[in-house]
């Protein structure tokens, strides 16, 4: 998989795309993640990429023009099958809508800020529009990033066999069971006696139970 991101702030992925996971999936080859300054794509001297709204109203506008400018270079190099403008207006994420995406080759992710970008972007150049919550994130960075992480442990090879993403919650519509860790007894705290049993398939019925269990407590609408 390959990620484009246009952002007029690269350096607020560095922290996320340089440990763990997401920094094995680039090191392995498995995800390609190439970060595109929108201020290299505009043409005016003072590399412009705002500016204020017609008609007026608070706050500025991300203009059409750097953003044009570096989709078409974007596509001159290859087929993008989406071209996702991070928005808190968008459809919202969830688990089912991460494993669809983490099936493409190529996406593009545009992070906007100030007031929003100029709608004929929203209507000419992009294909997708998604949020992370219903919640306003100063830009589209933070959430690009948290969509970037939620496609890249899905790509087959990134995570082992025992961090297998078919075990996280919500990919059946549970959430995860508890799980427990040495000490066996912590401040007269045990652990349930079951983990400890040895008895596979009473473990695995146990497990079931308590997803589901929680489920009902913690998220009874899924
Ligand atoms: N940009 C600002 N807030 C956002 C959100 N909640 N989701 C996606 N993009 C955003």
């Amino acid at each position: 998989m390959r990620i484009d991101i246009i952002t007029i702030f690269p350096e607020m992925f560095v922290g996320p795309f340089s440990e763990s996971i997401v920094k094995r999936a680039m090191q392995k080859g498995l995800v390609e993640i190439e970060l595109h300054d929108l201020r290299a794509h505009t043409t005016d001297k003072h590399n412009r990429v705002d500016d204020y709204a017609f008609s007026g109203g608070a706050g500025m506008v991300m203009m059409i023009e750097p953003v044009d400018n570096c989709i078409s270079a974007l596509k001159e190099k290859r087929h993008y099958e989406e071209v996702i403008y991070m928005s808190p207006d968008g459809e919202q994420l969830n688990q089912s809508l991460c494993n669809q995406l983490s099936l493409k080759q190529n996406i593009i992710l545009l992070c906007g800020h100030y007031k929003g970008v100029d709608e004929r972007i929203r209507e000419h150049l992009i294909t997708r529009e998604i949020s992370i919550g219903d919640y306003v994130l100063s830009g589209g960075e933070l959430a690009a990033a948290v969509l970037a992480d939620s496609l890249i442990r899905l790509i087959p090879g990134v995570l082992n066999d025992e961090t297998s993403a078919l075990s996280d919650s919500f990919q059946y519509g549970l959430v995860s069971p508890p799980v427990y860790t040495r000490p066996r007894i912590y401040n007269e705290w045990e652990v349930p006696a079951i983990l400890l049993s040895g008895h596979e398939r009473k473990i695995e019925e146990w497990k079931l139970d308590q997803a589901i269990e929680r489920t009902r407590q913690k998220r009874p609408e899924l």
